[in-house]
């Protein structure tokens, strides 16, 4: 009998068994594929790869205009999956590792809930592993929908998931990517960068989903100039071998392509791991939780996408040791307010809290300095593009800032300071009082303060 048994070895499930070793707790975790799961395999740090050369190569052919010139700059894209493989697998033996010094017992197999005797039962690899407490951290999958011919074309290999197209060898010709959210975004730029042509294909009349408006239509225009092609408003109908057809004003459309990306979301994956015999409440097939990672059945605890609340890993983690710290009776709990997200595309977008669109949904009354990049000389220095803005927004009445929106070199990295103001219910009279690195990009975010009315 463990303390614990985690279901699921991604960011949230390797982070809670670390978390609670470290709290004394005894502790298996259960893990079909890879420790690390989509974030680490095929998603966040895979994709960080492909992006990083692609900006290198970037900068390089594009570097006359800082006085660097250089010729025949290649890029090669199988080794750039290989060193994407070697990063991953050094990353994931760093997670093996932690949990072998956390005594953390691993199990390398799919695991099925299969009821409650002593504590709750988990079978895998034929044996049955039970936990006084369970935390259930199965993730998601790419929702691959009904539309005629993509379950074919998928089998095929004409059409990828974020799974697949990270082992592509190859670089299509033309490209399409369905959905042009946060995946289809990231990888659009990357195969843009390494010379396919790319058509994204987008059933909504912006890209970047909830991205900050102007924001969005700043990325579209930046990466219309650098050649893809943007299909607003357009309903994927059929695909075909070599063909996607869309539906757009009426309009069908029939592209031919070499490959296709399908990145229209993804889903809790609760499929066949037993929460039935658990009677775990689900809704639109993501686990039900409160703030503390409980479920509806007390010792069962989720965290991670499977809760379908914010799909993202930094959340997963946060989530993973609220669960751990309600299991000890610390005092802790979620909070969705303030989590950052960042769109690694080149500009990088970054966001936090509140934009105008749902400030305005919410009926907050805000005020708003919007900044061009412009104004950070660090940002002049290193850039030949100035369409970056930074965006601060605050409550009207107390001046509490309660979102920031950017779009440019670093965001990635400007945006936890952000959070924090955020998070911690900064006003602007409290961030004029800081001091900022000089020259840094970073610097923006000061500047929009102080030209908040
Ligand atoms: P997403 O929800 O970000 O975007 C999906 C897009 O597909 C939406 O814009 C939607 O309107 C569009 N769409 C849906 N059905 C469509 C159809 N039939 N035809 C055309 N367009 C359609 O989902 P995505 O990009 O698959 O990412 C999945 C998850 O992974 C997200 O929750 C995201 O937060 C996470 N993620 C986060 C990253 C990051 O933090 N940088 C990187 C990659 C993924």
């Amino acid at each position: 009998m463990y303390d614990l048994v985690v279901l699921g070895g991604g960011p949230a499930g390797y982070l809670a068994a670390e978390r609670a070793s470290a709290e004394g707790m005894s502790v298996c975790l259960i893990e079909k594929r890879f420790l690390g799961g989509v974030c680490l395999n095929e998603g966040c740090i895979p994709t960080k790869t492909f992006l990083n050369s692609a900006k290198i190569y970037d900068h390089t052919v594009h570097g006359a205009a800082f006085g660097v010139s250089a010729s025949d700059v290649k890029i090669d894209h199988k080794a750039v999956v290989a060193r994407k493989n070697d990063v991953r697998s050094k990353l994931v033996s760093g997670i093996a590792a932690a949990l072998r010094a956390g005594k953390v017992k691993v199990v390398e197999a799919e695991g099925k809930i299969v009821g409650k005797s002593e504590g709750f039962d988990v079978s895998a690899n034929g044996e049955i592993f039970s936990g006084k407490k369970l935390l259930i951290t199965t993730g998601s999958s790419a929702v691959v929908p009904p539309i005629p011919g993509l379950k074919e074309v998928i089998a095929s290999g004409f059409a990828m998931t974020n799974r697949e197209i990270l082992d592509m060898e190859e670089v299509p010709k033309t490209l399409a990517v369905i959905g042009g959210g946060v995946i289809g975004l990231e990888m659009a730029s990357y195969f843009n960068s390494i010379g396919s042509k790319v058509t994204v294909v987008e059933m909504m009349p912006k890209i970047a989903g909830p991205t900050d408006g102007e924001i969005s239509s700043i990325l579209l225009k930046n990466y219309t100039n650098k050649g893809i092609t943007f299909e607003l408003g357009a309903k994927v109908t059929a695909f075909g071998e070599g063909t996607v057809e869309f539906e757009k004003d009426g309009k069908k459309t029939t592209l031919n392509v070499d490959k296709v990306l399908v990145s229209i979301g993804r889903r809790a994956e609760t499929a066949n791991i037993g929460l039935e015999t658990l009677g775990v409440e689900t809704n639109r097939s993501a686990i039900v939780t409160d703030d503390f990672g409980r479920t509806n059945v007390p010792g069962v605890y989720a965290a991670g996408d499977v809760n379908g609340k914010s799909m993202l890993a930094h959340t997963a983690y946060r989530e993973a040791e609220v669960c751990i710290n309600h299991m000890m009776g610390k005092n802790d709990r979620m909070r969705y307010n303030a989590i950052p997200a960042v769109i690694y595309t080149n500009p990088e977008v970054a966001s936090v809290g509140e934009t105008e669109e749902s400030a305005k949904a919410k009926g907050i009354a805000y005020k708003k300095s919007s900044v061009s990049m412009m104004y950070s000389g660090r940002y002049m220095a290193e850039n030949t593009e100035y369409d970056g803005i930074c965006k601060v927004l605050a409550e009207e009445k107390t001046g509490k800032i309660i979102g920031v929106h950017m779009l440019g070199t670093y965001a990635s990295e400007i945006i936890f300071s952000a959070a924090m103001m955020v998070e911690c219910e900064m006003r602007v009279s409290d961030v004029k009082e800081f001091v900022f690195p000089h020259p840094t990009v970073c610097e923006i975010v000061r500047e929009a303060i102080f030209k908040m009315k």
